[in-house]
C-alpha cells in the first residue's frame, strides 16, 4: 500500500490497480466510481452523490477504515471495516465489493490482504453471498484466516479471524468470559449459572451466545496449543 491516497493520486495518477485506506472524505469524492458495484448501492441515502461514494464517505464520517482498490483514478472495490460493540476492540467486516468487470482478477484478494495486514484485531463478518456463491464466499474467506462461527440453514454464516497478537488473544478470551459472567448475573442475578453450566443453554437464551461459545473454544484451543 503507497502511504496516502491524496499523494497516490497526484505523483502516480494512478494507472495501475492499487490499495488505500482512506483517511478522509475528499480523497473519496476525487475519485470516479465504476459501474457493477451492486451489493450496497441501496446503502445510500444522499441524493445527487453516486450511492457507493455517499456510502463510503458517511462511513469515514463514522471512523470506520475504509480501504478501497483504485485503477485509473476510478474506484474499482472496497472493503469497510466498523466497530463491532458486542466485545471491547473487536472490528466487523460490514462489506466488501469489487465491481463485476473487475472480480477474479485479484481485487477482493488484494483488498482482503490490505485489512488483515493493518487491523490485528478479532473481525467478524456476516456471510452474504450472490446466489449461487456460497461455497466461493466462504472459501475465500477462509485464505485470510477466517473460520465459521456458526452456520445453519436459516442464519448467514457468521465467520472470524482471531488476532495473531498473543497478548490481545488474551485480552480477548478474558473478555469472551467476562461476557458470559455479566449475561449471567443481567439474567439470573448471580455471576456462577452462566460460566459453569449455562454454555450449553446460552444459544436458547441469546443468540450472541451462540457465536460467544464458538469463539471461547476456539481462542481456547490456540491458548492450549501454546501452552
Ligand atoms: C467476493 C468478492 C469481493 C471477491 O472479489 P474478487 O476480486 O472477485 O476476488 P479475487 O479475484 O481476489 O478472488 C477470486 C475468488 O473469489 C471467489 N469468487 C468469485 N466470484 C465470487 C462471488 N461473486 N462471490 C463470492 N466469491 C466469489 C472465487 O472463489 C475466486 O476463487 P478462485 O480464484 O479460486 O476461483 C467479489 O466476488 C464480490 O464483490 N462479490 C459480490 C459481493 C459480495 O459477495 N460481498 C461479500 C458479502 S459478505
Amino acid at each position: 500500500m503507497l502511504k496516502s491516497l491524496e499523494d497516490a493520486i497526484k505523483y502516480r495518477g494512478l494507472l495501475f490497480l492499487e490499495v488505500f485506506e482512506a483517511k478522509n472524505q475528499e480523497g473519496i469524492l476525487s475519485l470516479e466510481v465504476s459501474d457493477g458495484f451492486t451489493w450496497y448501492s441501496n446503502w445510500s441515502l444522499d441524493s445527487g452523490v453516486p450511492p457507493i461514494k455517499s456510502f463510503l464517505v458517511r462511513r469515514i464520517a463514522d471512523s470506520a477504515h475504509v480501504f478501497l482498490a483504485i485503477k485509473d483514478a476510478m474506484i474499482v472495490g472496497f472493503a469497510v471495516v466498523i466497530v463491532w460493540p458486542k466485545l471491547p476492540g473487536c472490528k466487523m467486516l460490514e462489506a466488501i465489493e469489487v465491481a463485476k468487470t473487475f472480480r477474479g482478477g485479484g481485487v477482493g484478494t488484494k483488498l482482503m490482504s490490505a485489512v488483515v495486514g493493518n487491523l490485528d484485531d478479532l473481525l467478524i463478518l456476516t456471510a452474504l453471498p450472490e446466489a449461487g456463491h456460497e461455497e466461493d464466499l466462504l472459501k475465500f474467506y477462509r485464505q485470510f484466516g477466517f473460520i465459521v462461527l456458526t452456520r445453519s440453514e436459516v442464519r448467514p454464516a457468521i465467520m472470524a479471524r482471531l488476532p495473531n497478537d498473543l497478548e490481545k488473544l488474551k485480552t480477548l478470551m478474558g473478555s469472551v468470559e467476562k461476557s458470559f459472567e455479566d449475561y449471567s448475573y443481567e439474567r439470573f442475578n448471580t455471576k456462577s449459572v452462566l460460566p459453569i453450566w449455562g454454555r450449553r443453554y446460552a444459544p436458547w437464551l441469546n443468540y450472541d451466545y451462540d457465536i460467544f461459545i464458538s469463539l471461547e473454544k476456539e481462542i481456547k484451543s490456540i491458548l492450549d496449543k501454546i501452552g
